[in-house]
């Protein structure tokens, strides 16, 4: 039982390492559905009148205007999440909060958030920040250094789901200073960006058949972790999750245990909204300037 909680640990924290569809860099980028001048527009609105005018009472209702969502490119203006809101300095501060919760309270925020909405899009973009949350002994150990492979957060990408307003996938950063809070940021940061995953909106989650966000890293292929000499299953982890503050999301983590059996892995994490010095979001790991992560 310890081992398995150990390896389901382990695993959990290199969720979709070494998948075989990295996201690519263009892939940053959205191109906007450019919108018709005003006189095709008053044209085409007058020829959907007719047609509807037309249409029996019976016929199939008209699609509805996509709906649009704020902050669609990495350029447009960024609002970090703000621990001092909270009257916390910085991340490791507020993290540190969160884990003198108990796991009990910690499942009530996640369980009290408000429920995402089938068009409502999705809080957070490009890069975030991250803690490592909860108290049983798989948490614990996943917030030493040592064992969580220095997960440093998660880079969302610029492709969106134009129903949900979803960005479709996201990359996991490892940087192996990221928990050692006795550097500066500077060095904390950098990290790589490895272990993919589909993003997108459920409306009935595995915790509380409510709706939620799942990162899905089900394409993940096992991957051998040199440290410990042994594969990791990486294949089948979901996290579920919703925004607990503005832009401050909490994620439950999920594991297909086998054909029918799925688990919850008694950890949690929190990400929140990271951005650059001058104001934009984060396209890179090292371009998380705000909000403090410890110290500069
Ligand atoms: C967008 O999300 C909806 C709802 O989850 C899904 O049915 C649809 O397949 C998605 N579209 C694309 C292009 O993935
Ligand atoms: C944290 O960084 C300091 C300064 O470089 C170093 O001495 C220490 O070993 C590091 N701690 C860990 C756990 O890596």
């Amino acid at each position: 039982m310890q081992r398995a909680t150990f390896v389901v640990l382990v695993l959990c924290l290199s969720c979709g390492m070494a998948v075989a569809r990295p996201l690519s860099q263009d892939s940053l980028h959205t191109s906007q559905a450019k919108t018709a001048p005003a006189g095709k527009a008053a044209k085409a609105a007058a020829a959907t009148q007719a047609k509807k005018a037309q249409q029996p009472i019976n016929a199939e209702p008209v699609a509805p205007e996509q709906p649009k969502w704020p902050n669609m490119k990495p350029s447009d203006s960024c609002k970090p999440f703000d621990p001092t809101a909270y009257q916390h300095p910085n991340v490791d501060s507020l993290c540190a909060k969160l884990n003198s919760m108990s796991d009990e309270q910690l499942l009530i925020m996640h369980g009290e958030a408000p429920l995402p909405s089938a068009t409502g899009g999705f809080p957070l973009r490009g890069c975030t920040h991250r803690c490592l949350l909860g108290n049983s002994a798989a948490a614990l150990v996943a917030r030493q250094a040592q064992n969580n492979m220095g997960w440093a957060g998660k880079c969302f990408n610029w492709d969106f789901n134009t129903t949900t307003g979803v960005p479709t996938g996201l990359i996991n950063m490892f940087g192996p200073n990221y928990d050692n809070s006795s550097l500066p940021d500077s060095q904390r940061i950098p990290a790589s960006r490895r272990a993919n995953a589909d993003v997108y909106y459920i409306p009935q989650s595995r915790s509380d058949g409510k709706p939620a966000w799942r990162f899905d890293h089900g394409g993940a292929e096992k991957i051998w972790d040199p440290i410990r000499q042994m594969w990791l299953i990486v294949n089948g982890f979901n996290d579920e999750m919703r925004e607990v503050r503005p832009g401050l999301l909490m994620g439950r983590i999920f594991i297909k245990a086998g054909p029918d059996s799925v688990e919850e892995v008694p950890i949690m994490f929190a990400l929140m909204q990271a951005c650059t010095a001058d104001g934009t979001f984060p396209t890179t790991p090292e371009a998380r300037a705000t909000p403090l992560l410890g110290h500069v």
